[in-house]
């Protein structure tokens, strides 16, 4: 068979079997589920009330969904006989929050819409809603994506970054799910809102790398004040604004703190102080104009929500976010 010939038969083979460009679309369930948008947003928003910490939890939950097989809420899964919850991964207990209110968000779905709308689309909304509600960009979300009938801890102990990596690392584990150096930048300044432990930061302040000094890319004020916070024997689980500046706002006030040496993990400040990185001329440039770094931000996530989504009738509909149905 030609060349030519194949062109034409291929996409009639997948159009075949209902698969041909099955694609996420910001549309997906504009007669199925109307108001999905002003549902999730007003359960966000009321959450906040009680928690300004909610919104920045929610965007980590979709991270941790999407860069373990994809965008499919396999991170909402708890433990059962057969599934080893995600939950319980290095990088996510005692630390990934928030599922409750997904379990809110899915109720009033449910009741305004039942078995349509997946529990990964539930994350990807809550993030735009969360980021918009803190001042950030909105944004047309692209939905579609179906649940997954399983999860992976192995894969969520591997493939989510932790903020002990060095710069290699980092863009390794972007660029394992495809996502760009300038990704990884735009998608760090998420860090413009919400809390980190003690523990996943506190060896910059005491004893870096066994010399006996703090991490020289820290500012002398800045460790001052994180060693007060974070004293050596007190509780790894105290919490500490990512972004001292503007601690619940998402501005791009993230990449003035790196330019002035305040990134509270070591993963921050590495996009800044890494010698001849190329992270460091995106960060200078998001640092300069707010519009430019909501604008990456919005194609970013985007990009994010992107990866390996389940499509057409693969996975299913979760009527409990919590586990698969019929189980
Ligand atoms: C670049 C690699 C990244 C590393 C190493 C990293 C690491 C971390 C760590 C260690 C925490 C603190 C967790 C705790 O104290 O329990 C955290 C919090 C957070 N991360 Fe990241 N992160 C990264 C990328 C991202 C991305 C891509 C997003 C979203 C787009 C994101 C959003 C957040 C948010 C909003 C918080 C605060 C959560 C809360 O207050 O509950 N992070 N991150
Ligand atoms: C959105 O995607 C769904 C599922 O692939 C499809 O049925 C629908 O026609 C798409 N909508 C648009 C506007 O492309
Ligand atoms: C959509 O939801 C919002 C918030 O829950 C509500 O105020 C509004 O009346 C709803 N609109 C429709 C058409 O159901
Ligand atoms: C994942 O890491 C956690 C915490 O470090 C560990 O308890 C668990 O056994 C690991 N799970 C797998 C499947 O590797
Ligand atoms: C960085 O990646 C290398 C190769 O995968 C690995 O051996 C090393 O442990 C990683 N470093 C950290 C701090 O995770
Ligand atoms: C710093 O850590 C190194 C290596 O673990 C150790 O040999 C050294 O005694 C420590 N120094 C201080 C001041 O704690
Ligand atoms: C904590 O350690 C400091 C010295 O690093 C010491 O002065 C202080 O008494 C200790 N506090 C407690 C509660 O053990
Ligand atoms: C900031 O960036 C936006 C969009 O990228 C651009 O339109 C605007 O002119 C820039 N503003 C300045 C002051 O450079």
């Amino acid at each position: 068979m030609s060349s030519y010939l194949l062109i034409l038969v291929v996409p009639f083979i997948g159009y075949m079997f209902g698969v041909s460009n099955a694609q996420l679309n910001s549309t997906f369930y504009a007669n199925t589920c109307p108001n999905i948008s002003s549902i999730v947003r007003g359960v966000v928003q009321q959450a906040l009330q009680s928690d300004a910490r909610i919104g920045a939890s929610l965007i980590r939950l979709h991270f941790h969904d999407c860069f373990v097989n994809g965008c499919d809420g396999s991170i909402l899964l708890d433990d059962t006989n057969t599934i080893q919850s995600e939950k319980n991964a290095g990088p996510n207990v005692n630390s990934a929050r928030g599922f409750n209110v997904v379990d809110n968000i899915k109720t009033a779905l449910e009741n305004a819409c039942p078995r349509v709308v997946s529990c990964a689309d539930i994350l990807a909304v809550a993030s735009e809603a969360s980021v918009s509600l803190a001042g950030g960009p909105s944004w047309s979300v692209l939905l579609g994506r179906r649940d997954s009938r399983i999860a992976s801890q192995a894969g969520a102990n591997t493939s989510i970054p932790n903020p002990f990596e060095g710069l290699s690392n980092l863009t390794a584990k972007f660029s394992a799910v495809g996502l760009s150096t300038t990704d990884l930048v735009a998608l760090s300044g998420a860090h413009t809102f919400g809390r980190a432990q003690c523990r996943l930061f506190s060896n910059r302040l005491y004893n870096f790398s066994g010399n006996g000094n703090p991490d020289q890319t820290l500012s002398s004020s800045y460790l001052a004040t994180l060693r007060q916070a974070c004293p050596q024997n007190g509780s790894g689980s105290t919490l500490n604004n990512l972004d001292p500046s503007t601690p619940n706002t998402f501005d791009n006030n993230y990449f003035s703190n790196l330019q002035n040496n305040q990134g509270l993990l070591q993963s921050d400040q590495e996009l800044f102080s890494t010698t001849g990185a190329a992270t460091i001329a995106i960060v200078n440039n998001f640092a300069s104009n707010q519009s430019t770094f909501f604008q990456n931000f919005v194609q970013s996530m985007i990009n994010m929500g992107n990866i390996s989504p389940l499509l057409g009738n693969n996975g299913e509909i979760r009527s409990d976010c919590k586990r698969v149905n019929g189980s």
